[in-house]
């Protein structure tokens, strides 16, 4: 969501600060600013509306001198996209950058103003200003006042704050918002997302819920909820350095869905042996008589598509929801049932919260599907299964899909083993997977045919997704996916409940699109797409040979490579993030950075 990124160090921290910011522009991007203090002690602020660049421009022309800095990249929750509501937000001496909600910023607000605190944007985060600022005049020093403030606010924040009158210091304190402290030799550095300070470090310490942390160029102390000194440990970061780069894809979303063929092979490495699931990986299952999967958005979809797996092949039963439900309700847990959360970020705010809720609710162990290592839902996690896609830049979720349903068929061989009934699945899961990634490969073959059917999407209004079974929830993501880079309504149906409804919106107008592999439904599919047929609809199929789905009057068929109907749901989303790419590509839409979304929800 919003980025954040802190400096302290003796040289000019500003183009620290912009590429910080740009390479966090992912998260959230309709506003930026900074704010960094000279060596004269003058604080200077700098906002834009819109992209880093501007922001960068406007740096540029003016200079921003100073070793100690602020930024942030905003994505609005209070307030609307402006000059005024963009961070820093400043009081007196005081300046702050903050992510997350204050849940109790109108009282607050409230409050401070009748004390004569005079309040310049709409946003929740400058109450924290004010509150630092009032904790300091009453002779607090920032570590304190920080403290101090924090007791006031009700809600999720990461922020960094820094003062005016204390030109080497940046205060941090995370409750609900990541933060990773970034270590150099003589200086140091804060941000929302290692990502952002790759270019100046390598090693890295999270802060904890309830973390306070007082940063200097020469050390950082971290404070824990109680206000005790605390040692995090500092680890060297894994994440390639170049991860923010686009190479030669114009896109990053073109090279992630690029990369899936090795983002897979990194996800299984070291995690197959001879046709079963390294043992020690996952430790024994064979107590688990239920799963319950709770994730959002994208990482709902792969969730929905391990539900048939588990079933299917392991014989136990499992449950997916969506977090922001979860969260909410007074589910039933069984006893011996494990909880799993799926994220790319493992810092999505509902997920995070259905865990903590689900460890209240007795599950006997929890579980998390993950591509950020350190992450929140990593390091409160019993066990994770950490998928291997690199670091994903694209709003719209693509190689962390494909991996997590890789990570997903591990968990199901995992879970398979040593139960009656099952014993078929762990080999047939570990030699279908042996397969993934060369088939995943040869889905990408289909570009071009696929840029050509992009065509008779670009001008229509609504799309519609079909599938059944397990490629029922893959349908669900080719429709998320056009929905949110090329902002054409689209709507997944499980084939077989047409009739109940959405056969009422075919017409020449509506393309239709199938994922028929060859499986056990495949018949039934059939079926189904006779129904649209005779009702004038367009359909674009995608099936391979042994399906036997011809072309035909109003029916297009595109050839997908055979293979074992247990991968198909990873091959055949291939060809759907392609197809949306290729109609935002025709729109002329903002294909990494949609409107309205943000890559990483850490506010509920
Ligand atoms: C946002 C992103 C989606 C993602 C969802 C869940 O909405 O735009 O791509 O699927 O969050 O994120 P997570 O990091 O938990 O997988």
């Amino acid at each position: 969501m919003c980025g954040i990124v802190g400096a302290v160090a003796q040289r000019d921290v500003i183009e620290i600060l912009l590429e910080g910011l740009r390479r966090l522009e992912y998260r959230g991007y309709d506003s930026a600013g900074v704010a960094v203090l000279d060596n004269h002690g003058q604080l200077q602020r700098l906002r834009r509306l819109g992209k880093v660049q501007a922001l960068a421009d406007a740096a540029a022309e003016i200079g921003v001198p100073g070793g100690l800095g602020i930024a942030h990249t905003r994505w609005a929750t209070h307030g609307e996209p402006s000059e005024a509501n963009a961070h820093p937000h400043v009081s007196g001496d005081i300046a702050v950058v903050h992510n997350g909600i204050i849940e109790n910023h109108a009282s607050l607000r409230a409050e401070l103003q009748a004390q004569g605190y005079v309040f310049t944007s709409q946003t929740d985060t400058e109450v924290i200003a004010h509150l630092v600022a009032r904790e300091v005049s009453a002779g607090a020093d920032l570590l304190v006042a920080v403290q101090n403030a924090r007791q006031s606010l009700h809600g999720a924040y990461g922020m960094v704050v820094l003062n005016a009158r204390e030109p080497e210091r940046l205060v941090a304190a995370r409750s609900g918002s990541p933060l990773v402290i970034g270590y150099g030799i003589g200086e140091h550095f804060i941000a929302s997302d290692q990502l952002a300070l790759l270019p100046v470090t390598r090693r890295f310490a999270f802060l904890e819920e309830g973390d306070v942390a007082d940063i200097n160029r020469k050390q950082v102390q971290i404070y824990n909820r109680q206000n005790q000194p605390v040692q995090r440990e500092i680890s060297d970061s894994t994440v390639e350095h170049d991860a923010g780069d686009k190479g030669e894809y114009r896109h990053y979303m073109l090279k992630e869905i690029h990369e899936q063929p090795q983002a897979i092979i990194n996800t299984l490495e070291g995690r197959l042996h001879n046709g079963q699931i390294n043992a020690e990986l996952l430790g024994d299952l064979s107590d688990i008589d239920q799963v319950q999967i709770v994730a959002c958005g994208t990482s709902y979809h792969a969730g929905m598509t391990a539900r048939y797996w588990i079933e299917a092949l392991a014989g136990v039963a499992c449950n997916v929801e969506i977090a922001s439900e979860f969260r909410y309700r007074q589910p039933v847990v069984r006893p011996n049932s494990l909880l799993v959360t799926i994220s790319q970020s493992g810092e999505t705010a509902d997920t995070l919260a259905a865990l903590r809720r689900g460890k209240e609710l007795g599950f006997a162990r929890s579980l998390t599907i993950c591509n950020v290592p350190g992450s929140s839902l990593v390091r409160e996690s019993d066990m994770a299964l950490m998928t291997r896609a690199g670091a994903e830049i694209g709003v719209a979720s693509t190689k962390a899909f494909t991996t997590q349903l890789t990570a997903l068929l591990v968990l199901t061989g995992a879970l398979a083993r040593g139960r009656a009934g099952a014993e078929q699945a762990e080999a047939r899961i570990c030699s279908a997977l042996a397969s993934l990634p060369a088939l995943v490969k040869q889905a990408l073959r289909m570009s071009q045919s696929i840029e050509q059917l992009a065509e008779r999407f670009a001008e229509k209004q609504h799309a519609l997704f079909l599938g059944r079974g397990d490629q029922y929830p893959i349908a669900m993501e080719g429709a998320l996916k056009l929905k949110e880079i090329s902002y054409i309504h689209a709507e997944a149906y499980a084939a077989g409940e047409l009739k109940h409804g959405p056969l009422a919106l075919i017409d020449a107008d509506m393309p239709i699109v199938v994922v028929a592999p060859h499986n056990d439904l495949v018949e039934k599919l059939k079926s189904n797409i006779e129904e649209v047929r005779a009702r004038g609809g367009e359909l674009f199929v995608f099936a391979g040979e042994a399906a036997q789905i011809e072309p035909a009057a109003n029916m297009q068929v595109l050839a997908m490579p055979h293979c074992d109907d247990l991968i198909a749901p990873i091959v055949y989303t291939l060809p759907l993030q392609l197809l949306s790419y290729y109609v935002a590509i025709i729109k002329g839409t903002d294909v990494d950075q949609p409107r309205n979304l943000a890559k990483s929800v850490t506010v509920e």
